[in-house]
């Protein structure tokens, strides 16, 4: 995989992902390092319009990826399992969407964890309302996906910065 072409992608076709391509991206974010091999993330396959439609407003900036995406999937964490459960589920995530990128299916990732819906309400909260999740999971986000409409350029190393890797020392 070319990891520099990676890019997000928030606008899809209505082309619709198959059933066995959604297992695999699945199969890799089950399989993601957890610590202690805890394996405390769990995932919400989002399909629905009607419950995706109601995801779009789990915060105040409302973004109708999940309602665009051909499907979401919502990353909870036990957080009674494990303390890492955010680091957790980022790795998931992060695994899922280099997976779906590999498959030509592009993605986005939607932070839940840490902002507030229009009423000022935690999104975690709204989401965990909308989905009957039970208390003990924390919703660290969703990432939305289908095939990319937007065309982006992957990027070239001379952009990044690279006075941000040391070496021996700071
Ligand atoms: C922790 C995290 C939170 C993010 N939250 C959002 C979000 O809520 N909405 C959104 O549109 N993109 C979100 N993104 C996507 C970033 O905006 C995107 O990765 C960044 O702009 C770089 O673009 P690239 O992925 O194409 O390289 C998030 C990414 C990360 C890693």
């Amino acid at each position: 995989m070319n990891f520099l072409a990676r890019r997000t992608i928030r606008e899809y076709t209505e082309e619709v992902v198959s059933e066995e391509k959604i297992q695999e991206i699945l199969k890799v974010a089950l399989f993601a390092p957890s610590s202690r091999n805890k394996r405390g993330v769990e995932f919400i396959v989002v399909r629905d319009k009607k419950t995706a439609a109601k995801l779009t407003e789990c915060k105040k900036i409302i973004q109708n990826m999940p309602l665009e995406a051909d499907f979401s999937v919502v990353v909870i964490a036990d957080k009674t399992l494990s303390d890492t459960w955010i680091e957790n589920s980022s790795v998931a995530l992060t695994l899922m969407q280099l997976k779906a990128w590999d498959m030509g299916i592009g993605s986005c990732w939607m932070q839940v964890r840490g902002r507030v819906d229009k009423n000022g309400i935690d999104s975690e909260e709204v989401i965990k309302r909308i989905l009957e999740i039970p208390e003990k999971y924390g919703v660290l986000a969703l990432m939305t996906f289908g095939y990319p409409k937007e065309k982006k350029e992957g990027y070239e190393f001379s952009e990044v910065n690279n006075d941000r890797i040391h070496y021996e020392k700071y």
